[in-house]
C-alpha cells in the first residue's frame, strides 16, 4: 500500500509520480475533469479549471514537482493544519477544553457543535476559528505563524493576499455566524466583559480570514507535510519543529476529520492524513514517508479537490501492485 511506500529509489518513484499527474491531466473520460470551482468570492471564482500541480518530499527531503508548480494559491483550509499544529505545540491538550476531537459527520461550515457547546474539531471552520481564539490568547499573531510555517518548511515567507482577505472578510457570512453562535454557547475562553469579549471574537475571524488568505505552492505544502511525517524534524534543516505528542494529535485528526464529511471513505479506501482547501489544494502526508500536496481547483460535493484525491487513489493502487 500506499504506507508501505519508500524511498530508496527516488527517481524511479519520482517517473511513477510523473506519469499519475499526466493521466490524470490528460483525462479522457471525464474520470478527473469534472467538479465545481469555488465561487463564492471574485479571486476564488477566477480560478481556471485546468490548474494543476503536484509535489512530493520525502522524510529524507529528497522533492519533486510537476505542473503549474510555481503558481500560488490560498492555503485556505490547509492552514488549520498550521494553526492547530502551532497551537497545540504550545498548549498540547490543553486545546481540547475548548475544541472537541470527533468528526462532526456534516458539512465543514455547518453550524453545529458537540454537546458542551464546543466545535466539533480544529479542522471545521468553527474548530478553527476556536484555534485562532486561542492563538490569541496566547499573544500570537498572523506573523507568528508565518514563521513557524517558514521554519517548518524551509521555504520563503507566505504572504497573505490582501484583496482575497477583504472578500473573505466581507462576505464569510456563515463565519461571521459561526462566531456568534460560539459567543452565545460562551464557548470561547474567559468570556466575562461582554464588549472585550466580542472584540476578542472579532480579532479570532480575522485571524482565521488572513490565515485563509495565505499564499502558498504545492512545494510550500509538501514541505510542510514532509515535517509532519518526520515526526516533527524538517528534514532539510534538521531542526525540531513540533513535539511527537503534536505531530500524532495533527496526523490524527487530518485522518479522522481532514476531508470533511467524505472523510470516512478516503480513510476506509486509502487511510492516509490528508487536509484539503477550498481552493483545491490538498496536503497528504505518508508517515515516515513523506507528503504530497495538489492542486488543482475543481472540487467534489463534500468540497475536497477531485484531482487531488485521484492522485492519491493512484499512487495507492500503484503501490499495493508494485513494490519499490
Ligand atoms: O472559511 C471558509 O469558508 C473558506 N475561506 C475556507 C474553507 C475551506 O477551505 C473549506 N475547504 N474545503
Amino acid at each position: 500500500y500506499i504506507w508501505d511506500l519508500t524511498i530508496p529509489h527516488f527517481d524511479s518513484f519520482r517517473k511513477k509520480l510523473e506519469r499519475s499527474f499526466k493521466e490524470i491531466k490528460s483525462d479522457v473520460n471525464n474520470e478527473y475533469s469534472w467538479g465545481e470551482i469555488a465561487t463564492y468570492i471574485p479571486p476564488l471564482a477566477k480560478a481556471d479549471p485546468n490548474w494543476f500541480s503536484t509535489s512530493f518530499c520525502s522524510t529524507d527531503g529528497q522533492l519533486c514537482k510537476f505542473g503549474d508548480q510555481e503558481k500560488f494559491f490560498s492555503i485556505q483550509s490547509i492552514g488549520k493544519v498550521v494553526t492547530y499544529a502551532f497551537l497545540h505545540n504550545m498548549i498540547g491538550d490543553e486545546v481540547h477544553k475548548w475544541v472537541g476531537e470527533e468528526p462532526s459527520g456534516v458539512a465543514f461550515n455547518a453550524p453545529i457543535f458537540d454537546k458542551l457547546g464546543r466545535p466539533h474539531n480544529p479542522m471545521v471552520n468553527a474548530g478553527a476559528i476556536m484555534v485562532c481564539s486561542l492563538i490569541i490568547y496566547q499573544n500570537k499573531s498572523l506573523e507568528d505563524i508565518i514563521d513557524f510555517f517558514q521554519r517548518a518548511s524551509d521555504t520563503p515567507r507566505a504572504k497573505i493576499d490582501s484583496q482575497l482577505y477583504l472578500e473573505e472578510k466581507l462576505t464569510g457570512y456563515n463565519n461571521h455566524a459561526l462566531a456568534s453562535l460560539m459567543l452565545a454557547n460562551k464557548a470561547f475562553p474567559q468570556q466575562t466583559n461582554a464588549e472585550e469579549t466580542k472584540r476578542f471574537s472579532d480579532s479570532a475571524l480575522d485571524l482565521y480570514f488572513m490565515n485563509c488568505s495565505l499564499m502558498v505552492n504545492v512545494e510550500q505544502l509538501a514541505r510542510f507535510g514532509a515535517m509532519l511525517a518526520n515526526n516533527g524534524i524538517n528534514p532539510t534543516t534538521g531542526e525540531r519543529i513540533l513535539s511527537p505528542k503534536t505531530v500524532q494529535a495533527v496526523v490524527t485528526l487530518m485522518t479522522t476529520c481532514g476531508m470533511y464529511n467524505g472523510a470516512g471513505k478516503f480513510t476506509k479506501d486509502l487511510g492516509v492524513p490528508s487536509k484539503s482547501g477550498v481552493s483545491g489544494g490538498l496536503l497528504t502526508v505518508i508517515p515516515g514517508i513523506g507528503a504530497f500536496c495538489t492542486w488543482s481547483p475543481p472540487l467534489n460535493e463534500e468540497g475536497n479537490p477531485v484531482r487531488g484525491i485521484a492522485m492519491i487513489y493512484k499512487l495507492n493502487s500503484i503501490y499495493s501492485n508494485f513494490n519499490l
